[in-house]
């Protein structure tokens, strides 16, 4: 079993690889990622000799490079995290995301249906579905949920959704989609919600809420994510969309405090500052079907996962601080340095 990896440098992808290298020894894992300013390599290094593994460094639009790696390898299974992923930057700059997540996506398809393969699974976002409001804590993303996007990032997702769909319909490539939840947990890269406000916290500088904090994310430790990423490339069925959550929703504050808590950082360190554009309020995955038919359910409850996270960055400062100091830092002047 040979399976391609895109995007596997990044957050979730790198969970993905470790999760796969270790649970299957005899697969082949082959990760393709271009390396932007989100995907590191030294994340990597622990199963670079690893010779069931191979590291590919391309542009999921660059279709050429994709069909020689496919030709290379003939995967089985391709699992496409490749995307740009931080919504602040799809509202300073769109171009990029409709690039990568809606070409790159189609790009990978073409690849799957001229070489062939068992499936081409995306790893989609809940986002997709837009909001939900506040004052209805019984509503809940379902499937059957109408797309309904907010920001540039997650209309370039959800056009990726509905092309994946239709490489379905059209050609019977056999496809699946999952749709999660907020995920945490090591490598998460340090310009997204937790682990800027631990390394913030750490440098005891502020800490910038958007808005009132009041906004409501379903967090998922990013384990959790894998394992039902891995149960549906093997047993999930083709043409289907499977939503992925926690039923751990938490205001965007009380995870700060949180933070503060287990650092033993004052809360003075809060800062609020102008909100995002658009800003979601509310996510809330029901995952009722992949619970019932995959057996799928969320192992590691928030309390643990929090500290297992902060542990991490604690002891691993030798993966963040670089990227803290270096080319993210013009970006977090530019995106930070005139929010009042
Ligand atoms: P990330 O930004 O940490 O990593 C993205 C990776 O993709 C990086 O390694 C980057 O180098 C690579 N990449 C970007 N453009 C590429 C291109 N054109 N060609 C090849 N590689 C490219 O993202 P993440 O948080 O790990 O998210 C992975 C996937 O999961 C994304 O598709 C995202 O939409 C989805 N997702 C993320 C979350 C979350 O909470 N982080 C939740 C639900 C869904
Ligand atoms: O829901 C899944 C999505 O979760 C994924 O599709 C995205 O790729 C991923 O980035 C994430 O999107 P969010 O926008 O929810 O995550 P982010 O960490 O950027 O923000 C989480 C919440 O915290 C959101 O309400 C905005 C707020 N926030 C974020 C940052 C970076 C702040 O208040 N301050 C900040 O500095």
């Amino acid at each position: 079993m040979t399976i391609i990896v895109t995007g596997g440098a990044g957050f979730i992808g790198s969970n993905f690889v470790f999760h796969m290298l270790k649970k299957y020894p005899d697969y082949r894992i082959v990760c393709l990622d271009k390396l932007t300013y989100a995907g590191n390599l030294s994340t990597l290094a622990p199963v670079m000799d690893n010779p069931k593994f191979r590291f590919v460094r391309a542009d999921i639009c660059d279709r050429a490079a994709v069909y020689k790696l496919f030709e290379e390898e003939k995967p089985d299974i391709v699992v496409n995290f490749a995307a740009e992923s931080h919504v602040d930057r799809s509202i300073e700059d769109p171009g990029i995301f409709l690039q990568t997540n809606i070409i790159g996506t189609a790009t990978l398809m073409d690849a799957c249906r001229k070489f062939g393969i068992t499936r081409y699974h995306q790893v989609s976002t809940d986002e997709v579905y837009g909001d939900l409001p506040l004052d209805r804590p019984d509503l809940f993303f379902t499937e059957q949920t109408p797309l309904h996007t907010s920001s540039p990032y997650s209309s370039s997702k959800a056009s990726a959704d509905l092309l994946v769909l239709a490489y379905y319909r059209t050609y019977g490539l056999p496809v699946t989609i999952s749709r999660c939840s907020n995920n945490y947990g090591p490598y998460h890269f340090p310009e997204k919600l937790i682990p800027l406000m631990i390394a913030n916290a750490l440098a005891d500088k502020p800490l910038p809420v958007y808005g009132k904090g009041e906004n409501v994310r379903d967090w998922l430790y990013v384990e959790d994510h894998c394992k039902a990423i891995d149960l549906i490339i093997h047993k999930g069925r083709a043409g289907e969309v499977y939503n992925v959550g926690g039923h751990n929703e938490m205001k965007n504050i009380d995870i700060v405090r949180m933070i503060c808590r287990a650092l033993g950082k004052p809360e003075s360190l809060i800062t609020y500052v102008t909100d995002r554009k658009g800003h979601d309020m509310r996510y809330a995955i029901d995952p009722t079907k992949i619970h019932d038919e995959l057996g799928w359910l969320p192992e590691t409850k928030f309390a643990d996962g929090i500290k297992k996270t902060i542990e991490w960055y604690l002891e691993n400062k030798s993966w963040w601080e670089p990227i803290v100091s270096g080319e993210y830092r013009d970006y977090y002047e530019k995106m930070y340095g005139n929010r009042k």
